[in-house]
């Protein structure tokens, strides 16, 4: 479809940029629901991410996905914060209104819908293993209290984070987190590391060995989609484990992002699963 002179406007702002799915995913939406909308790649340098900001509303733009390396600008950028974007201080969209910049983090929903598709709506009971306390691993965290998650440890290479992220969220929703490895048994293990993407060429520091600490469990998770099935989900797919791919968590956590700029609320189907799966390979 074509764009007249009113059409709303979003994109995504990172450096580089040109490796995103994102562009893909909401044109799918935007044709799917016939609306007069685009969402452009921005490659935005990081010295230049500020006056972006300021700039773009002026131009006409609803909002941005942020990606590396400017998530933390994007968090201190905004004037106000969802609550998931409060709870995680990480903030991976911007919603232009007026003179408001709204910060949300759109990880944690995608979060929870990448595990409402394997069927997860609760986690009581349930404990969890996490690698990795970066930033997705805070979205994951933050996510898994609210399902009310019995116990969550976290191991991360450096260490000091996964105890910050620990100290951040024990507590919460009646969930235990602990800076530690796993002291009972493990329903569902997450990476949310970046080791396991195509990209990365480094060999896991910390957690290692997963499947000698976690040589059994439910349900393995990735937050990683390149390649779609990592060495760590088919390791537990071979150990007889339920696995979910990152893709779901893409998706999901465009929903609520996409719905706030272009005000309709998109669904998560098998076809753009199936679409997303394309661009993949392609
Ligand atoms: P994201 O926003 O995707 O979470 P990030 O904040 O840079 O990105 O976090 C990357 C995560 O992957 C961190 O937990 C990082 O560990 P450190 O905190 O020690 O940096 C983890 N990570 C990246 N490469 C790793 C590797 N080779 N071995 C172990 N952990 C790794």
């Amino acid at each position: 479809m074509s764009l007249t002179g009113n059409a709303k406007l979003a994109g995504i702002a990172g450096w580089p940029v040109g490796h995103s799915l994102s562009p893909r995913l909401h044109a799918y939406w935007i044709a799917e629901h016939k609306l007069d909308a685009a969402y452009v790649p921005l490659p935005v340098r990081r010295e230049d991410f500020a006056s972006a900001v300021a700039l773009l509303p002026k131009l006409g733009f609803r909002g941005l996905n942020v990606t590396i390396p400017h998530k933390e600008a994007a968090f201190a950028l905004a004037t106000e914060h969802d609550e998931a974007a409060t709870a995680t201080g990480a903030v991976n969209t911007l919603v232009f209104e007026n003179d408001r910049i709204i910060g949300k983090n759109t990880d944690v929903a995608g979060v929870i819908g990448m595990l409402r598709d394997a069927g997860i709506t609760s986690l009581k009971s349930q404990n969890v293993f996490v690698g990795g306390a970066g930033g997705a691993a805070r979205a994951v965290v933050f996510a898994l209290t609210q399902l009310k998650a019995s116990r969550i440890w976290i191991v991360n290479r450096t260490r000091s984070k996964a105890e910050e992220l620990a100290t951040l969220f024990d507590g919460r929703n009646g969930t235990r987190v602990e800076a530690t490895y796993p002291t009972d048994k493990v329903n569902l293990i997450i990476n949310a590391t970046s080791v396991g993407m195509a990209a990365s060429m480094e060999k896991p520091a910390e957690p290692a060995d997963t499947y000698h600490v976690v040589p059994k469990c439910d349900v393995a998770a990735d937050i990683v989609y390149r390649p779609l099935e990592t060495e760590f989900l088919a390791g537990y797919r071979a150990r007889g484990s339920k696995t979910i791919d990152g893709l779901g968590m893409l998706l999901h956590q465009a929903v609520p992002a996409f719905a706030a700029w272009f005000g309709v609320e998109p669904r998560v189907t098998t076809a753009l699963r199936a679409h997303m799966l394309a661009a993949l390979k392609g």
